[in-house]
């Protein structure tokens, strides 16, 4: 996306350091079951961050935990003052990556993209937020060879959740929940809502990614139709096939 959007020439050096560390750890030691899980689990994490955002708060403090490391202190020759800058800006986009504050933060972002100012701090902290955000959840742009394995990956860390959840007595969502989702349907709807209106909103400044990001999307979520379709298809037969065998035990 930086070379997409030609970043490089809009955005301060600084300010691309701060986006490749942040995107970089954004995940760091990942559990694989997600903030929801932590909260109702009152799992350590949860109980040390308070309910407020535990894996993004966790993943950032690993993230400066390494960078304290002198082995691993990239920005050892950065001074103190530009130090307490950066990191105060890869705190607010690794924080910013929490799904729960997609709605928010795509908002926030809308009011400014039709005046966008690159001069205007604000208005740039805003876009490296969003920049994060679309890069993080952007397996669907990838062509379905890249991506399609990947999701194999997600489904299985859900039911992985789903499963402690069911035995732990915790609540479930259905999209969770290897009884109810399946592929198509996993993807269709995170496609139509959050994908494909977020990457529209980045594509009036820069118009350049309907090409490269918004048309793959387009691409994929036809895809994902196409496969629900059959899968339909196939249920319902399965569904005629059921009845009639329950109506010939009946006949007899
Ligand atoms: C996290 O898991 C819960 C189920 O415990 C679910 O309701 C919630 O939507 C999930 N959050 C995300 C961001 O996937
Ligand atoms: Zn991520």
């Amino acid at each position: 996306m930086i070379h997409l959007c030609n970043l490089q020439e809009k955005l301060t050096l600084t300010d691309m350091g701060i986006l490749m560390t942040a995107a970089v750890c954004h995940d760091l030691d990942h559990p694989g079951y997600n903030n929801t899980y932590q909260i109702n689990a009152r799992t350590e994490l949860a109980v040390r961050y308070n309910d407020i955002s535990p894996l993004e708060n966790h993943h950032c403090a690993v993230a400066f935990q390494i960078l304290s490391l002198p082995e691993c202190n990239i920005f050892a020759n950065v001074d103190p003052e530009a130090f307490k800058q950066i990191r105060k800006a890869i705190i607010a986009l690794i924080l910013a990556t929490d799904m729960a504050r997609h709605g928010e933060i795509l908002e926030a972002f809308k009011q400014k993209v039709d005046n966008f100012d690159f001069t205007n701090e604000e208005h740039v902290t805003c876009l490296k937020m969003l920049l994060i955000k679309c890069c993080d959840i952007s397996n669907e742009v990838r062509p379905t060879e890249v991506a399609e394995p990947w999701v194999d990956c997600l489904l299985e860390e859900y039911f992985m959740q789903s499963d402690r959840e069911k035995s732990e007595g915790l609540p479930v969502a259905p999209f969770m929940d290897r009884d109810k989702v399946t592929k198509p349907t996993a993807q269709i709807g995170f496609i139509k809502f959050v994908l494909i209106p977020m990457f529209e909103t980045v594509m009036k400044l820069f118009p350049q990614i309907e090409e490269l990001m918004v048309q793959p999307l387009r691409d994929s979520r036809d895809h994902y139709e196409e496969l629900k379709q059959i899968d339909d298809a196939m249920t319902e037969a399965q569904k005629k096939k059921t009845e009639n065998m329950s109506l010939g035990r009946k006949k007899k």
